[in-house]
């Protein structure tokens, strides 16, 4: 066997192994679209670490990566693509996951990508090409309004992030069809695939927790839910659109002052605190973040160590926040006259998520309402557009959909600002 053929070999049985890869169609997949050839310019060996790999900046910012190959395999597996099918992939970036989407389809089925980027189109092409998988259509186009052309599809798939559900993907969509997508929902983004039950009416099969660069062009989010501390450093990540200076002042304090500590229950693992507990009080409290410090010693090593830095969930109140501390072992730490009054917050949404059971992103189940789909279901049901409170418990999203939010434990996602 090459190296090239062994390393993929191993990365697959590695996905397996972790329960990415489940269906043996994803996994022959896998196992036969090289990776290599979609990143030429790194050694084989290399590609087939499980990363991502940055191929595009602008400004110093990534947008366009190779994705993660277990980000790609849970995806697939939520796909649940079929032969013969007719997919639509938003975000060809290198063209790694279109081929994979040609392996999956087989010579009935189709596969149409776009990007937003002709050199990046150009790119996947060539690396198609390369691997012999000739029958992807690679289009340059903005996929906010789909690929028109080529629809219906059975499956519409967006590797790039949203923070909204756009209509025209959900009416370019066959009947029984899937739309697959990273969605910002409350500051949290999550891989959802939604099958359509009416014209304009979504319910999710599956719910995941993913990080994907943004959709630029016409469905690029209208404000950016990201600042960083006046201190610098530090980055704040919020529930809503713009984070307040206020909410920063009370922030920049919680990461450089002293505070006063009270013990919290245990909430467990990384994965736990960042999939599960920071994704039920996000959707508990639009006030509560999630906070990205410097790697290295001084007050971030206190806080959760996620992805090399150091991270935490903050609240923050009236003149006041709370932070949740990894080390000491579970500690809510109050500061400022307020922080009193959000540490008690705090603590009761720990209380809250631990007597669920402990939920995760994949407990959630999402119902989508989508305005504006011709011969509509919800049309005029969700006049409410815009990021924010909809007054029955639902969330808008950037594009006027109408988000409801359940956990599997049964009810509505708690929520103490939408009634
Ligand atoms: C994470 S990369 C895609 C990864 C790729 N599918 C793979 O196989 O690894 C996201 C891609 O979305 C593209 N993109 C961003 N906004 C877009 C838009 N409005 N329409 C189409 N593509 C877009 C970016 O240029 C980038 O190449």
């Amino acid at each position: 066997m090459s190296t090239d053929s062994t390393a993929r070999a191993r990365l697959v049985a590695d996905l397996v192994q972790e329960g990415r890869v489940r269906s043996p169609r994803v996994r022959a997949a896998l196992e036969e679209v090289p990776r290599h050839l979609f990143l030429p310019e790194l050694d084989p060996v290399t590609a087939y670490a499980d990363e991502a790999v940055p191929i595009k900046s602008d400004g110093g910012v990534t947008v366009s990566s190779v994705s993660q190959p277990s980000m790609v395999a849970i995806m697939l597996e939520q796909l649940d693509v079929a032969a013969g099918h007719h997919v639509l992939e938003i975000g060809a970036g290198a063209g790694w996951n279109a081929g994979l989407l040609a392996h999956l389809v087989g010579p009935d089925g189709a596969v149409t990508t776009v990007d937003i980027d002709a050199d990046l189109v150009a790119g996947a092409r060539a690396n198609l090409d390369a691997a012999g998988l000739d029958g992807v259509v690679t289009v340059t186009a903005d996929g906010a309004v789909g690929h028109p052309p080529s629809a219906p599809y059975d499956r519409i798939e967006l590797t790039v992030g949203s923070t909204g559900i756009r209509p025209e993907w959900v009416a370019q969509l066959a009947p029984g069809g899937r739309l697959l997508l990273p969605l910002t929902v409350r500051g949290s983004q999550l891989s959802i695939a939604f099958t359509r039950t009416e014209a304009g009416r979504l319910t999710s099969t599956s719910v995941r927790s993913c990080a994907f660069v943004r959709l630029r062009g016409a469905g690029a989010a209208p404000g950016a839910e990201e600042a960083v501390l006046p201190g610098g450093g530090w980055t704040v990540q919020a529930a809503v659109p713009q984070v307040d200076p206020a909410t920063l002042r009370s922030l920049e304090r919680a990461v450089r002052e002293p505070g006063t500590d009270r013990p919290s229950p245990a909430p467990g693992s990384v994965s736990d605190l960042w999939d599960g507990l920071g994704l039920w009080c996000a959707l508990a409290d639009p006030a509560v973040v999630r906070l990205f410090g410097p790697a290295g010693p001084g007050p971030a090593a206190a806080l959760f160590p996620v992805a090399g830095a150091r991270a935490g969930l903050g609240l923050t109140g009236d003149d006041g926040c709370a932070v949740l501390l990894a080390e000491p072992a579970a500690t809510i730490r109050a500061f400022g006259p307020g922080g009193d009054a959000a540490a008690d917050r705090f603590a009761a949404l720990v209380d809250g998520w631990l007597a669920a059971g402990s939920p995760h992103a994949a407990d959630l189940r999402i119902d989508a309402v989508v305005p504006g789909v011709a011969g509509d279901a919800a049309r005029g049901s969700a006049g409410n557009t815009g990021a924010g409170p909809a007054g029955d418990g639902a969330i808008i999203d950037s594009a006027g959909t109408r988000l409801t939010v359940s956990w599997a434990s049964g009810g509505t996602a708690p929520s103490r600002d939408t009634a």
